[in-house]
This record gives structure tokens, C-alpha cells and sequence, in this order.
């Protein structure tokens, strides 16, 4: 059975197919996209964890536009909550930056130091929620505050926050969350660990089965299963382990609508026998995509914490970006990339609803 969320709040049994598009900060969920997933019975989301205020104000807007025509459509806006970084020693500042500026002094790029404040102003980043009202807020990385949690539920908001494991998990629902988006091992882009030191490395025999499996006795909230879900098969089956809906990123990603760079879907298209692998050589923090140059050079050198790091290597990621070159930039993927579709998004929610239905006869008809 389906567990449900409060009375009047996005509930994910109002889908018409359990697929909710992943928050992907970094340009990928571009209003065309989150509208597209949305429109077509999903969840369409926007990770705005980089985004200033008004950029978040403009994208719900402008993909608000896109739906008017689909009065059942949803959004939600998914934030970082960002611990408070403290600079290490001057001694392994240094370091890291030489590391750093060793790697890229030869692409005539050189990374500098980030001043204070290194994090966001999330209570400045909420404001326009509280203005465009999404049907769903959700944070990675950590608990919102209660004062959070209580403000998006007096507007009819409902708040979900990734876990990693089952001490995560039940700290959300004590918080007052209304869902949980469970991050298995197989998922792509930034760990949302919170509980962990977070330069303890992902235990990556525990895949999402294992972890659905974990929490499915302890939690009473909605659980939405997110890593290594491509095709609508698999979303039955995350069904199965006792998911209500699958949170697909990389699936998204090679979606004519994301705002991917080219060389980003380039590497996921043509290059299906790379490894996905974990790094902290980007931001500082766990993260998982296609092993690439940098992450190679930076095996054994100094990486300064999360954000910072993030910040210092922001010159490379756009420099690489815009020379369409794929070695010095986070080519987040989960483990599954290589069951990557390229489509328009339309196309790609007709065929994910279409293996779920089939699967789910398939089952039906097992049973009968
Ligand atoms: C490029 C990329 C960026 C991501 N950024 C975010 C983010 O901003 N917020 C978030 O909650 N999760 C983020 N994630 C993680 C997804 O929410 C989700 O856990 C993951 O995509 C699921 O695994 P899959 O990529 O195998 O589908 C990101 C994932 C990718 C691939």
C-alpha cells in the first residue's frame, strides 16, 4: 500500500507515473525539462543549490508558464544544506592549491583561494519559495531547520530530505518531514550523507536494495528509491523493495531538453564502458561520475573541504565547459549510465510509463 502524506500536500500517489526527474544543481534542470517531466505525469525538479534568488524566482516562473496548460503538474525545489566550512592550516591550504594549480597551470587556468562567506545564504535562497510555492521543497546534504519544515507546511509544501542509511532516515522523519528519498550506492553526483564524517568513503557494498530493506521496517514515511533506475522496469522494481516513486538523474541528463554540456552527454553516449567512480577531487565531497584526467592527476593530492574546494576548481569547470572538454569537468553519472537514452523528454516519460505498465502486467499475470 502506498503510504500518503498530509491532507491538501503533493501526494506522490497523485502521479500518473512514479518517476520523479532528480534535482540536478549545475544548469541540467532547465525549465523546459522540470516542465516536460512534469507535464508528462512526473515529478519535475530543480536542484538550485548554486542558484542566486532571483535566478530561482525566474526559473519557477518561467517553467510555472510551461504547466499552466496541465493544472495537475508539479515542481519542486531542492536545496544543499551546507555546513559552515572552516579553512585548514595555511600550510594545507597551500598545498592543496599547488596541487591544484600543478594540474592546471599547463591550460594556462589558475585556481585561487575562495574569501568568506564559503557557504550560500539559504534563508536569502528560500525566499522566493516561499513566493512561487512548489508543491515540493526537499535538501541534500543535511535536516532543514524546524522553523524550514513548519514555514513550507503553513504554505501546503511538502518537504523531503535525502538519507544515505537508516540513522539518516530516522532523524528526517523526527524532524517532521513528510518524505524520505533514499540514495542507494548506484546513484550519481554529490553523496547526501550527513550523518558520517563526510571524508569517510561510501560503503559501496551496500547497494539501494540493501538499503530499502534497511529502513522499510523503521519508516513510516513515503520512501522515494534514487540510484542506478534508467528504464521503467526498474522503477517497478524499486516499487517492489517498498519505494513509492524512483528519483532518476542520470537518466535525465542525455534528455534533448537538459542543459547537460555537450561533452558531459558526449562521454555518456559514446564512451558506455567508462567507469563510474567516487571522488572528492571536485568539491570536497563524495561524488560519484565518469573517471576522467583530473580525477586521475588528483589520486593522492590534498583536497581542501566542501565547499571550498568546489569553489576553487569552479574556473577549470567552466573553462572545460565552454572548450567543450571532458577531462576537467565532474561528469556526474550513477553506476547505470550506460542504459542512458537520448530523447526528447516526452518521448522518454511515454517509454519509462510504458515498461512500468508492462512490467506490472508481467507481474500481474505471474501471479494470476
Ligand atoms: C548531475 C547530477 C547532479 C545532481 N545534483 C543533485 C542535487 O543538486 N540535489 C540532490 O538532491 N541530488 C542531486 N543529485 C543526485 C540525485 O538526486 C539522485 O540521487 C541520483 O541522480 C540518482 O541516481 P541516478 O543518477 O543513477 O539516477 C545529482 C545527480 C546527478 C547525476
Amino acid at each position: 500500500m502506498r503510504k500518503r502524506l498530509c491532507l491538501g500536500m503533493f501526494q506522490f500517489s497523485d502521479l500518473s507515473i512514479p518517476v520523479v526527474q532528480a534535482p540536478m544543481a549545475g544548469g541540467i534542470n532547465l525549465p523546459k525539462l522540470v516542465a516536460g517531466v512534469s507535464n508528462a505525469g512526473g515529478l519535475g525538479s530543480f536542484g538550485f543549490a548554486y542558484s542566486s534568488p532571483e535566478k530561482i524566482q525566474a526559473d519557477l516562473q518561467a517553467t510555472k508558464a510551461l504547466i499552466k496548460q496541465v493544472p495537475s503538474s508539479r515542481i519542486q525545489a531542492n536545496f544543499f544544506v551546507f555546513q559552515e566550512s572552516f579553512l585548514p592550516s595555511a600550510s594545507e591550504c597551500e598545498s592543496a592549491l599547488r596541487d591544484l594549480n600543478d594540474i592546471l597551470s599547463p591550460l594556462g587556468i589558475f585556481a585561487e583561494l575562495p574569501k568568506q562567506p564559503f557557504i550560500p545564504n539559504l534563508d536569502a535562497m528560500l525566499e522566493p519559495i516561499w513566493i512561487e510555492r512548489p508543491e515540493v521543497l526537499s535538501f541534500h546534504f543535511g535536516l532543514p531547520s524546524s522553523a524550514v519544515v513548519d514555514k513550507a507546511h503553513s504554505l501546503g509544501i511538502a518537504v523531503g530530505v535525502t538519507a544515505t542509511s537508516l540513522a539518516e532516515a530516522l532523524d528526517i522523519q523526527k524532524r517532521g518531514a513528510d518524505f524520505i528519498v533514499v540514495q542507494g550506492i548506484e546513484a550519481g553526483g554529490h553523496r547526501g550523507t550527513f550523518q558520517m564524517d563526510p571524508h569517510f568513503p561510501p560503503d559501496q557494498k551496500k547497494t539501494l536494495k540493501d538499503l530499502m530493506a534497511d529502513l522499510k521496517d523503521h519508516i513510516h514515511l513515503p520512501m522515494i528509491a534514487a540510484g542506478g533506475i534508467m528504464h521503467g522496469h526498474d522503477v517497478y522494481q524499486a516499487m517492489q523493495w517498498g519505494a513509492v516513486a524512483a528519483q532518476m538523474g542520470t537518466a535525465f541528463l542525455v534528455a534533448h531538453e537538459s542543459g547537460a554540456s555537450s561533452a558531459h552527454r558526449r562521454v555518456i553516449l559514446e564512451h558506455r564502458d567508462k567507469k563510474a567512480v567516487f571522488t572528492k577531487a571536485f568539491s570536497g565531497r563524495w561524488a560519484q561520475g565518469i573517471q576522467n584526467q583530473f580525477i586521475e592527476q588528483m589520486q593522492g593530492k590534498a583536497v581542501l573541504p566542501f565547499p571550498i574546494q568546489n569553489t576553487m576548481t569552479g574556473a577549470m569547470r567552466r573553462w572545460a565547459t565552454e572548450n567543450d572538454q571532458s577531462d576537467y569537468q565532474s561528469l556526474w553519472v550513477g553506476q547505470a549510465f550506460a542504459k542512458s537514452r537520448a530523447m526528447p523528454v516526452s518521448e522518454l516519460m511515454t517509454l519509462l510509463h510504458q515498461e512500468y505498465e508492462d512490467a506490472l502486467q508481467a507481474f500481474n499475470q505471474k501471479g494470476s
